[in-house]
């Protein structure tokens, strides 16, 4: 792997998750960088027209994207027209805390807090005493009757969960158990001295709104409702002795999403047509209409037969010649806690894809999926290493299972190595990701 190459996804990789401060944002993005390379968005509600070559785009409540280009030349009639989908699946969410409606809270009439939530399963302690601030979308009135989806990011330091003194809790570095509705309330700040005559009394309801209604140049009652969370506000970097590691908010998955979409936009296969489907919803369990558990990859797939005239055998000798990458990152052995990962499989940051198995099969490889993975990544001379939990510990879960069921067909799990995953800020290796866009890259050049 050349080390420019190398360097420049890094920061591109950086770059991409700070512009993408919600999963709307991650989805905003990936549409612009599409467009740049000549996709052209087909909105679910509308006539599909799709040509031979066209490269297309498709998303679900702003959160979800399917992507795909189709071979340049359809076999002749009476035939499969290509030989099926090569897919590779990612997420676009990460654990972060959702903004509860009417959220400011008041303590001691002095210091206002947000009431928030958790979406996902985070380590709690490693979003204390650091800025964060709000992103998300807002529903916004329009003069028509109408409704307008807004992006929003306050894009400044706002907030903070401040610990609890040592000296309060001499047992903290013992272990301490943290409760999301007592504990991990961020400050937004003090209630005005002279709050324009009434805030004091009219308490501070309404803060949150009339920032965002702020920066948005509208009135706060124009705003009907809103899905807005936290983002931790430190930009990723590059650290480690030779810059060989990354160190970022949400690498889990949004570093399997960025190279993914490198891979994507400039591979041309001649047999398949190439698919990257990034889905909602992972971290809670993807069972809403725009996550891995919906018919989203299902709908999309056989609209792309509907609209150029095949029909539903088709598909289905479509899907059977067709194959998944599930792409979540995986854990590296922690140096700390190397008894941690299971004993023989065991990988490491920098050293390569990582190929996931589980006998309970909540990954989905087995021989005949795994093997071809490593051919591919043998073809890009990428390196590839193995993962399975520990047998006496339940590991996590991902969505090549889930979205199998919606659409069976061969699938292989892997990751990128990390460390601290739902941590707020995760480390990875710079190495991996170029590996990631390397083998990718092959296998939609099929
Ligand atoms: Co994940």
């Amino acid at each position: 792997m050349e080390d420019v190459r190398e360097e420049e996804l890094s920061r591109g990789l950086l770059q991409f998750i700070q512009d993408s401060p919600s999963v709307f944002h991650v989805i905003d993005n990936m549409k612009k960088r599409l467009e740049e390379a000549g996709f052209e968005e087909r909105r679910e509600r509308d006539h599909w027209e799709l040509r031979p070559g066209g490269a297309y785009y498709v998303t679900r409540n702003d959160s979800s994207l399917i992507a795909f280009r189709l071979p340049q030349v359809f076999a002749a009639e009476g035939e499969c027209p290509f030989q099926g989908y090569h897919i590779v699946a990612a997420h676009s969410d990460s654990p972060t805390f959702k903004v509860k409606a009417l959220p400011e809270t008041v303590a001691e009439k002095q210091y206002v807090r947000l009431n928030v939530e958790k979406y996902g399963g985070m380590i709690l302690s490693t979003w204390l005493d650091r800025p964060l601030s709000v992103a998300g979308r807002v529903a916004v009135r329009r003069s028509d009757g109408g409704v307008d989806m807004r992006l929003v990011n306050l894009d400044r330091d706002l907030l903070v969960i401040p610990n609890l003194a040592v000296h309060m809790n001499r047992d903290v570095n013992k272990g301490y158990e943290y409760n999301p509705q007592t504990d991990m309330l961020p400050l937004m700040g003090l209630l005005p001295e002279n709050p324009d005559g009434e805030a004091k009394e009219s308490g501070p309801q309404g803060m949150l709104l009339r920032e965002i209604a702020g920066q948005l140049g509208i009135l706060p009652e124009d705003i009907l409702d809103g899905d807005l969370y936290l983002y931790v506000r430190e930009k990723g970097r590059v650290l480690g002795s030779r810059g060989e590691l990354i160190l970022s908010p949400k690498l889990d998955d949004l570093q399997c999403v960025y190279a993914g979409l490198e891979g994507f936009v400039s591979a041309v296969s001649e047999k398949y047509a190439n698919v990257l489907a990034v889905f909602d919803n992972e971290e809670v369990g993807s069972g809403t209409r725009q996550g891995a558990d919906s018919t989203f990859l299902e709908d999309v797939l056989l609209r792309i037969q509907d609209s150029m005239g095949y029909g539903p055998s088709v598909y289905r000798q479509l899907v059977a010649g067709s194959f998944l990458i599930s792409a979540d990152n995986a854990h590296a052995v922690h140096p700390a806690y190397p008894e941690k990962a299971d004993i023989t499989n065991r990988p490491v940051l920098g050293g390569g894809i990582v190929i996931k198995y589980h006998g309970g099969q909540k990954y989905t490889s087995d021989a005949m999926s795994a093997a071809q993975m490593k051919l591919w990544c043998e073809r890009a001379g990428v390196p590839c290493q193995t993962f399975a939990n520990r047998s006496d510990m339940v590991g996590g879960s991902t969505l090549g299972n889930i979205s199998t069921a919606h659409v069976s067909l061969a699938s292989v799990d892997i990751g990128l190595p990390q460390l601290a995953m739902h941590s707020a800020v995760e480390t990875g290796s710079s190495r991996d990701t170029a590996y990631a866009v390397a083998v990718f890259e092959r296998f939609w050049q099929e």
